[in-house]
């Protein structure tokens, strides 16, 4: 029976980022998933948004969020100094935009809390934003230039996660764990598919919106996670229309966000549906139609570009829509999961204050808002 310090369910970009952390700290790591680096990231634009993304009353996910982008420069550059890997980091900045009077108004208004929490976001006429995205409609009325919101490229980051782990000794059991075990106390490891046990000091439940479901996990220790379907499109601008947009654009259109994420090798990313339907990647022609007529109306020149690749990932939304960071009610079990649209963004501070408890037993400040039990309610003597 193979024992490790510390095994990671889940080996999509968040469990990647936690074992790697961990691993560097001198535990001994395993991670389970059948296709490790796969997971959402491999659909989501990979946009670091935590000021354009702001919504109201979250600012302990904003605090968070700031955090992480601010470790991404560090975390990309440690990643390729230690792989050889291109993670796609780029800091481009992004321009968020309003195509009417009421956007506009709203704009307004997510400037104003901006200014009010001390963030830096720029307002700028239409004028303007097309000054700095030429592509951009004429009926652009204003928007929002945010210089600290970047991108990153998810599939190229997974890439390079999964290299790092190699490097530093990280085991990987390309199966499914088919049970968490518990020795009636706490988690002392999984059961894998291939009937296989793996043991461990402790077990760290990253599997994304099916983290819940692991059988054998007793009930009320996590919450439902839901799986928020987000449809996304990539397409090529060719050379002759180079650079067709030079940073992040994003509108919300007739109630949905819409954005559109330019990467350095001319793949241009355009994002993404909100549905609630259950565990469902299907592409729907309804779905590819919403987002090309939005984009559209944003970026009229989009219909000219190649479509290349559709696909859809699901988000993990816990009950707040904030993550959920750290020891579980079940001693031995750590969560990782709950990331909903923020993912690729929280993927450095998820590491860092994951790798920072298993390594000291001590949950880091950081952290205390995010704690996984915080949606259990007591039960009455
Ligand atoms: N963070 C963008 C999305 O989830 O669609």
């Amino acid at each position: 029976m193979a024992h490790s310090d510390v095994l990671v369910i889940g080996g999509g970009i968040i469990g990647l980022g936690v074992a790697w952390r961990t691993a560097q700290r001198g535990l001994s790591v395993a991670v389970v998933d059948p296709s490790p680096g796969g997971g959402a990231a491999r659909v989501a634009a990979g946009m670091l948004a935590p000021v354009t993304e702001l919504q109201y009353g979250e600012e302990p996910l904003l605090r968070l969020g700031m955090a992480s982008n601010e470790r991404y420069g560090a975390f990309a550059a440690e990643l390729t100094e230690l792989t050889g890997l291109d993670t796609g980091y780029r800091r481009t900045g992004t321009l968020a935009v309003a195509l009417d009077a009421d956007d506009r108004a709203e704009l307004r208004e997510l400037h104003a809390f901006h200014g009010r929490l001390g963030l830096a976001s720029e307002w700028l006429t239409g004028r303007e934003c097309r000054r700095l995205e030429p592509m951009l409609a004429p009926g652009v009325r204003g928007g929002l230039h945010v210089a600290e919101d970047h991108q990153v490229d998810g599939r190229r980051l997974a890439a390079a996660l999964v290299a790092a782990c190699k490097l530093l000794g990280v085991a990987f059991h390309r199966t499914q764990a088919a049970e968490l075990v518990t020795d009636g106390e706490r988690a002392i490891g999984v059961r894998l598919l291939t009937g296989e046990q793996l043991t461990a000091d402790r077990t760290v439940l990253a599997a994304g919106s099916r983290s819940h479901l692991l059988p054998g996990l007793p009930e009320g220790v996590l919450p439902a996670i839901r799986p928020v379907k987000g449809q996304v499109l990539r397409l090529r601008v060719p050379e002759q229309y180079a650079p067709f947009l030079s940073r992040n654009v994003r509108a919300v259109v007739r109630g949905q966000h819409l954005y559109l994420v330019p990467r350095a090798d001319g793949e241009l990313v355009v994002g993404a549906t909100t549905e609630e339907q259950g565990h469902d990647t299907t592409v729907t022609a309804g779905g590819v139609y919403e987002l090309l007529r939005d984009a559209h109306e944003l970026v009229p020149g989009i219909t000219e570009l190649p479509l290349v690749e559709t696909g859809a990932g699901l988000r993990p939304g816990s009950p707040d829509n904030a993550p959920l960071l750290g020891p579980t009610a079940l001693p031995g079990l750590a969560a990782a999961t709950g990331h909903y649209r923020n993912g690729v963004l929280l993927t450095p501070v998820t590491a860092d204050l994951l790798a920072d408890y298993l390594a000291t037993g001590e949950v880091p400040p950081l952290a205390a808002d995010f704690a996984p039990d915080r949606f259990r309610t007591e039960v009455p003597a």
